[in-house]
């Protein structure tokens, strides 16, 4: 137990990467202490003593194996990110305090001023802050493009960049960027891919055999999947882990708290079984939803309508977990349908056992300018749905209530 796990074949063993996927995600990267518990071990200690001044000094240079202290590595958070690069078949991984934390650090471990990134428009409205807002204040250009235009990817790529950054499907339009097309034209401009990968989960999609360098994950989402804690994780090569983002996550410290990576780990033993039933459930409601006369436009990767249903059956084996729709009668009747609401839950968060839905406009991405928000589609009457693990009558009932709530503005009801 006791390693820094510097090498790839201390974290992920080869018996370990032959292991199907459900093999993974239950056991994966599991070191027991040798009192031999089942489940794994919580290590809650900040810190750990060292047998000398010795052993101390070649532990900070990296020469001798063992845990130096919890913001740079633990028992339990080892444990998380062995079996994070185990089920997304990444290398190595780091954790994070959160999913943000793993955004930031992932674009910020790497940059400096006079870089230049190219991200697609439509993205969370705090990952939209680090873009638009804060990388500029310190001398990194952001170059925004519409996710789906090639074309548009091929222009902004045509000078040499250092980062491609783009959420795939994205949130909450649930938009797709093609990440073999993006990143062969990010490669050739120099620039290093990161997909948030979140809304497809580590299952659904596999961004790096398509291109991507760096994934990252809100781990808050479907890997708790129960409401519980926040955490984040950065997947990449060994050399991007080791030598480029720890030492940032070392030294500004968003680490994740053992507590949490044990969570996670729980979270990653039904995260198979959790999204398949939500992706299922989600699909009929989608269908629900799409036959209502006050729901103008269905956006769902798992419906044939979705503009981009092509690239959906190209690089995804799944729809997603989250629906999002658009009532006619903007803000008055999306705020009615919530309001309405006995059993889904209003909520920002996504991925969880709970339905929750979200106006978007009001809440997640609020912080962005009515043209910014226009341009990707974040409309007034935009309602964004992800699907728990409730019964699908429970929530077709339920959502029949909401929607007929939103009517109302034709009878009158403002
Ligand atoms: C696509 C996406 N990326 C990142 C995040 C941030 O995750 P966290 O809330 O864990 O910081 C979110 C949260 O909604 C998200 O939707």
């Amino acid at each position: 137990m006791a390693q820094t796990a510097s090498r790839p074949s201390d974290f992920c063993p080869d018996t370990e990467r032959a292991w199907q996927l459900d093999t993974r995600l239950v056991r994966g990267g599991t070191r027991r202490t040798e009192h031999g518990e089942t489940s794994e071990a919580l290590f809650l200690n900040s810190g750990f003593r060292y047998a000398d001044a010795e052993t101390a000094e070649a532990r900070f240079a990296g020469t001798a194996p063992g845990f130096v202290y919890s913001r740079y590595n633990n028992p339990t958070l080892a444990m998380f990110e062995r079996r994070m690069a185990l089920v997304e078949g990444a290398e190595a991984c780091r954790g994070t305090g959160s999913g943000m934390a793993a955004v930031f650090a992932a674009l910020m471990c790497q940059l400096k001023a006079g870089d230049r990134v190219v991200a697609a428009r439509a993205m969370f409205g705090s990952c939209h802050y680090i873009l638009a807002e804060l990388l500029p204040r310190f001398g990194i250009e952001t170059v925004l493009v519409d996710g789906p235009d090639l074309d548009q990817w091929a222009d902004a790529l045509a000078h040499p960049t250092q980062c491609v950054f783009f959420e795939t499907p994205a949130n909450p339009t649930l938009e797709l960027v093609d990440i073999e097309a993006v990143s062969a034209l990010a490669h050739a401009a120099g620039a290093t891919v990161i997909v948030d990968n979140v809304f497809s989960t580590p299952l659904l999609q596999k961004p790096m055999p398509l291109g991507a360098d760096i994934v990252v994950y809100s781990g808050t989402k479907h890997i708790d999947g129960q409401g519980r804690c926040l955490g984040g994780a950065v997947l990449g090569s060994e050399t991007f882990c080791t030598e480029i983002l720890q030492p940032f996550l070392r030294h500004t410290g968003p680490a994740l708290s053992p507590f949490n990576a044990w969570v996670l780990l729980k979270g990653l033993e039904t995260l198979e079984l959790r999204v398949e039933r939500q992706c299922r459930t989600a699909a009929t409601l989608a269908d629900v939803l799409a036959t209502h006369p006050v729901v103008q436009r269905v956006l769902f990767p798992g419906r044939p309508d979705h503009p981009q249903a092509a690239l959906v059956g190209r690089q995804m084996s799944g729809p997603g977990t989250v629906v999002s729709f658009e009532v006619d009668g903007g803000k008055a009747a999306a705020f009615r349908l919530l309001n309405a609401l006995q059993l889904v839950d209003i909520s920002n968060n996504l991925g969880d056992a709970k339905s929750l839905i979200t106006h978007p406009a009001s809440s997640t991405h609020r912080n962005m300018s009515d043209a910014d928000r226009a341009r990707i589609g974040v409309t007034d009457g935009l309602v964004r749905l992800s699907v728990g693990l409730e019964h699908p009558d429970d929530l077709t009932a339920d959502l029949a209530t909401g929607l007929e709530a939103a009517l109302g503005h034709r009878v009158g009801v403002e």
